[in-house]
């Protein structure tokens, strides 16, 4: 606080001294006074110098003020808001809140789709034998389905209208959360959609999402056109541009992330409004940036950052690629299910491509537990093969 004491100092002085010609004498010696104005005029200009030079510098807090911190090593981060300070105080009790016991954990199932589910009946060979362990929902935003398994029935919930890109498609999967939060016993909660497939058997799935602490939350820094460039700088102060991430909205999230995304209203606010198809010019995706951005920020050890939700972008398309029945083969599905390091391309000239290895609780292991794109045509291949390919 070193600054804006001494800057206020300077200008009370300036206030508090009376005008000399009402006074006779100044019983200050003259080059006191020429040395606060000297030192005033430094840190005046210290101060604006380098807001001027360093534009993505907010207060001092910012990273790229190195040579003004480097001056002023003790700055404090910038003062929060008091919707910050709400923010902070309640997201941190989430975070290390103790669950309501549950004697039966489930894993909520969460399916975000326009209509009827093309693949209830590979759901139901993949959900059948673990009564008691799952529980369905189904956000249907355009047309009520029509359900091919008993275990889908009854399970819609009240639905909006989603937009593709908007934060009406955040709207959906909050819905979607409050749902299944009000069942206790829900202790995982993934988000599928109607074109996701199983790639495991339960078991596997069951044990690999409630035997670790981490939510599976795709999170990456794109730098590019497509990451970044959708940054607003009206997000600004809570949200900057160096926290601003990118990821797959197809998540996998424990108990007290789910209810994190339900209480945050600060964040959210700043996407909804902040960040939107057509903004300044630019388009931003909601679904595809608070939630990475969210949790980089509030908790960034706690996610794995990347989705147990597995999708090939490798054909560099505006959309990924898709699965038609004749590319459904076990060797297909042996591949999505072999692959043990996630993949992030960054959209600027560069196209930096990293590798990180998937580490579950430390180790090595599969990345993924679901897949997209699939065709509805691929239904009866996916089935015919399903207890192969899940077969460890
Ligand atoms: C997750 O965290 C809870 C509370 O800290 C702990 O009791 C539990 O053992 C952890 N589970 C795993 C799989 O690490
Ligand atoms: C995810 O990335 C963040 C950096 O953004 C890192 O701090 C965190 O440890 C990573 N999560 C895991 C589980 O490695
Ligand atoms: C499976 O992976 C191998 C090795 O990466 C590749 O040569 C082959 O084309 C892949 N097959 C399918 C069906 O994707
Ligand atoms: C399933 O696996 C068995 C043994 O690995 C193999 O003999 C059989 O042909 C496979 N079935 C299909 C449909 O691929």
């Amino acid at each position: 606080m070193k600054i804006p004491q001494a800057w206020q100092l300077c200008i009370g002085d300036q206030y508090k001294m009376p005008a000399p010609r009402h006074r006779p004498t100044s019983r200050r010696p003259l080059w006191i006074i020429v040395l606060i104005s000297l030192v005033c005029v430094l840190l005046i200009g210290a101060y604006i110098y380098p807001a001027r030079h360093y534009p993505e510098c907010y207060f001092f807090a910012s990273s790229v003020c190195a040579p003004f911190k480097d001056w002023y090593p003790a700055m404090p981060a910038r003062i929060l808001t008091d919707d910050e300070m709400v923010s902070r105080v309640v997201i941190k009790d989430i975070l290390s809140m103790p669950l309501v016991p549950s004697k039966n954990p489930k894993i909520a199932f969460m399916f975000l789709t326009p209509g009827s589910l093309p693949f209830e009946r590979l759901w139901e060979k993949f959900f059948l034998g673990n009564e008691g362990r799952f529980s369905i929902y189904i956000h249907a935003s355009r047309e009520k389905p029509e359900h091919a398994s008993p275990l889908f029935i009854g399970r819609d919930i009240r639905s909006e209208k989603v937009v593709w890109g908007t934060i009406s498609m955040v709207d959906a999967e909050k819905r979607l959360l409050a749902n299944a939060l009000q069942d206790t016993d829900n202790q995982r909660f993934v988000l599928l959609s109607d074109s996701c497939v199983p790639l495991r058997d339960f078991d596997y799935v069951y044990n690999y999402l409630m035997g670790t602490n981490v939510s599976f939350i795709d999170c990456f820094q794109d730098p590019g056109p497509h990451g970044n460039g959708r940054y607003s700088k009206h997000m600004l102060p809570e949200v900057e541009e160096r926290d601003f991430r990118k990821g797959a909205q197809w998540f996998s999230v424990k108990r007290q992330h789910a209810l994190l995304i339900l209480a945050d209203s600060l964040y959210y606010m700043k996407f909804k409004r902040y960040c939107k198809p057509n903004m300044d010019g630019r388009n931003c995706y909601a679904d595809e940036h608070y939630l990475p951005t969210l949790f980089h920020m509030v908790d960034p050890s706690g996610i794995a950052n990347w989705s147990a939700t597995h999708v090939d972008w490798s054909e560099g398309k505006w959309h990924p690629k898709a699965y038609r029945a004749r590319d459904v083969t076990y060797e297909l599905l042996k591949n999505i299910t072999s692959i043990d390091a996630s993949y992030h391309v960054t959209s600027d000239a560069k196209k930096v491509a990293t590798w990180r290895p998937c580490l579950w609780n430390g180790a090595k292991r599969p990345c993924y537990l679901f897949a997209r794109k699939f065709y509805p045509e691929a239904l009866d291949n996916l089935i015919h093969l399903f207890s192969n390919y899940t077969a460890i």
